[in-house]
């Protein structure tokens, strides 16, 4: 690419974004910003995205030009198939990291003391309702031997972690759960050694041995419903799946039903479908702590990832290669 044409670089965001958070792009383009909904079509280069799918894809057939998308998310998944395979597409890995890691420790630490339910001791405003707590551990555990005092809390510090997906969130949870002590069993494509890292093609054998199972990897042909009436059956008994990365990995009615059986319990920032309806069965499953896709959307998040999308342009106007990178144009 030529100097001539980096200068004349047009780059459309979501209007959504302040000014104030689009300081680090460089100087030498145009920046404009793109509105919810355009009643004419616009030429630009480089498409920021808004970070709602649906939103930006009514945009799309509006736009001309585009050869680069650089997306605020680090999940991708539906901007192949709306662009199309001349366009490049970087996501923001490492925009998330942060937040999402800091949910699913939050969401772990949250289930094993039993806040869903002491908030819902809270709201009846019934002392003594805090005993119950104990039933709830033996019946979901199985540990019927008698412990006194009776247990109201659980502890994270020396259970065993499975995580499946060990890459830029993955990592960060790592980070985040080592004051715990926690063995970490981890998961991704390929394994590999130090710290060591298994093939997902032996997460079935993993599963047995985990309080904690984490999800945090794409979605992909392979990912999806990667977690299974099969692989629930392998969790040990009152074992905790954690789900932060999206829906369609779990088999929904697998879940629901051991969920309704007392199997397992799950924290899920993501479900399929998504949004989850009114009444969908989700909704009321014990052993539940349930958040609406939340997870990433903290209020340094925005910025953070304009930041991260604002250094994949620079490197994409050098000419050097692109950190990012989740489809090369053909
Ligand atoms: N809840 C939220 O708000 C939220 C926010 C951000 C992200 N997410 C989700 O989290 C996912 C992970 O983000 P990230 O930034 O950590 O991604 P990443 O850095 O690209 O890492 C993905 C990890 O998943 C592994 N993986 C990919 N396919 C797999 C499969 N079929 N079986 C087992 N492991 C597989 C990869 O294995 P290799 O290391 O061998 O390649 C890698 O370790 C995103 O794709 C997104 O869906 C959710």
């Amino acid at each position: 690419m030529d100097g001539l044409e980096v200068t004349m670089l047009r780059v459309g965001y979501p209007a959504k974004f302040a000014e104030e958070f689009l300081g680090d792009f460089p100087h030498e383009i145009q920046l404009i910003p793109l509105p919810g909904s355009l009643d004419r079509e616009i030429d630009i280069d480089v498409w920021i995205p808004d970070p709602y799918a649906a939103r930006a894809i009514k945009l799309w057939p509006r736009l001309r030009g585009v050869r680069l998308v650089l997306a605020l998310m680090a999940g991708t998944e539906w901007i192949p198939g709306v662009v199309g395979p001349h366009v490049t597409i970087c996501n923001a890995r490492g925009a998330h990291n942060i937040p999402t890691a800091e949910w699913t420790v939050s969401a772990i630490l949250a289930m094993l003391k039993h806040f869903p339910f002491y908030l819902d001791v809270q709201h009846s405003g019934r002392w003594m309702r805090r005993f119950e707590a104990s039933g709830h551990y033996m019946d979901l555990t199985g540990d019927k031997r008698p412990l006194y005092p009776p247990v109201l809390v659980e502890e994270l510090t020396g259970k065993t972690v499975l995580m499946v997906g060990y890459g830029a969130i993955g990592q960060q949870i790592e980070r985040m759960l080592a004051p715990f002590d926690v063995e970490m069993l981890r998961v991704a494509r390929s394994p590999r050694a130090e710290p060591q890292v298994h093939a997902v093609s032996e997460l079935e054998s993993l599963l047995p041995r985990a309080e904690v199972v984490v999800l945090i990897l794409p979605l992909t042909a392979e990912s999806q419903g990667l977690i299974g009436t099969r692989q629930i059956a392998l969790m040990r008994q009152g074992a905790l799946l954690v789900n932060a990365a999206r829906g369609p990995i779990v088999d929904t009615n697998a879940l629901v039903e051991a969920l309704n059986a007392g199997r397992i319990r799950a924290a899920l920032d993501v479900t399929d479908p998504e949004p989850l309806p009114e009444g969908h069965p989700l909704w009321s499953c014990p052993n539940l702590l349930l958040t609406p896709h939340v997870a990433g959307s903290s209020p340094q998040f925005g910025p953070r990832a304009m930041r991260t999308a604002a250094d994949e342009l620079r490197r994409y106007m050098r000419g050097e290669p692109l950190h990012n990178m989740v489809q090369a144009a053909i």
